[in-house]
């Protein structure tokens, strides 16, 4: 199965991806988090791509397509979902040139909807592991221990752009790069909106619903 999640900064994306791995047994390709292991590794893309993260901007596409074509080339036979990728346009469509060129398709593109009110208190309240990338939220989703990653102990940061005034950035490049991505999948038929208010385990039962009628379970 092949899957495209599309949302706003803070919708939940990473979250239903992680979920979505454990049950039907596919890869999660996060743009973010990969740009976020180069910069940790110190790597010449990580350096490239830090400004513009932490300024709330989109990295340039080049550099993008061809970090995430690397990633799905090594992705498993049973297949992935791309979280945070593709977000302009262009990225879409050279997303859709490589897959055609294989004879391989998206099964579905999934947009996780919420308002940005929402999006706000999730983001301001996320806190990220640094250390294996696990997600908890101040208030939605605790840790067992305050401040530390239930993993490997790790204290908890975060994330440079969870700051309000980068948040703030980050929603405008969205509502300007990426919500026409939403159109370009549309134009195509290939949309399926997926309620994301409630909480985590209220968004994965409406998204299986729609993932595993895909699927044909
Ligand atoms: P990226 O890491 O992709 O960030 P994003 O898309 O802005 O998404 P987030 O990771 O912020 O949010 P999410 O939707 O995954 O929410 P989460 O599940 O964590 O990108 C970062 C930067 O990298 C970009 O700004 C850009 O610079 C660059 N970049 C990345 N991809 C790029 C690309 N393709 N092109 C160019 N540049 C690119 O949830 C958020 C919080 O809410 C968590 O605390 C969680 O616990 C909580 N939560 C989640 N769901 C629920 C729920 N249902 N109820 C209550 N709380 C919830």
């Amino acid at each position: 199965m092949r899957v495209v999640l599309l949302g706003a900064p803070g919708a939940g994306k990473g979250t239903q991806c992680k979920r979505i791995v454990e049950k039907y047994g596919v890869r999660h390709l996060s743009s973010g988090d990969i740009l976020r292991k180069e910069r940790a590794e110190g790597s010449e893309l990580g350096a490239q791509a830090q400004s513009y993260m932490d300024s709330g901007k989109l990295v340039p596409d080049e550099l993008i397509v061809k970090m995430m074509a690397g990633a799905i080339g090594k992705a498993p036979q049973a297949g992935y979902v791309l979280d945070g990728f593709p977000r302009t346009v262009h990225q879409a469509q050279e997303l859709d040139k490589s897959l055609t060129s294989d004879g391989r398709k998206i099964d579905a593109v999934v947009d996780l909807k919420v308002n940005e009110q929402i999006i706000m208190e999730r983001m301001t309240g996320r806190r990220s592991c640094p250390k294996c990338g696990a997600v908890y939220h101040l208030k939605n989703l605790k840790p067992k221990v305050k401040g530390r990653c239930d993993h490997d102990g790790t204290e908890l940061v975060q994330r440079p752009d969870d700051k309000p005034e980068v948040v703030k950035k980050r929603l405008e490049t969205y509502y300007e790069q990426t919500e026409p991505v939403v159109g370009y999948y549309k134009k195509n038929g290939r949309v399926l909106e997926v309620d994301a208010t409630g909480g985590a385990d209220e968004v994965s039962a409406r998204l299986f619903g729609m993932l595993d009628a895909l699927a044909g379970k």
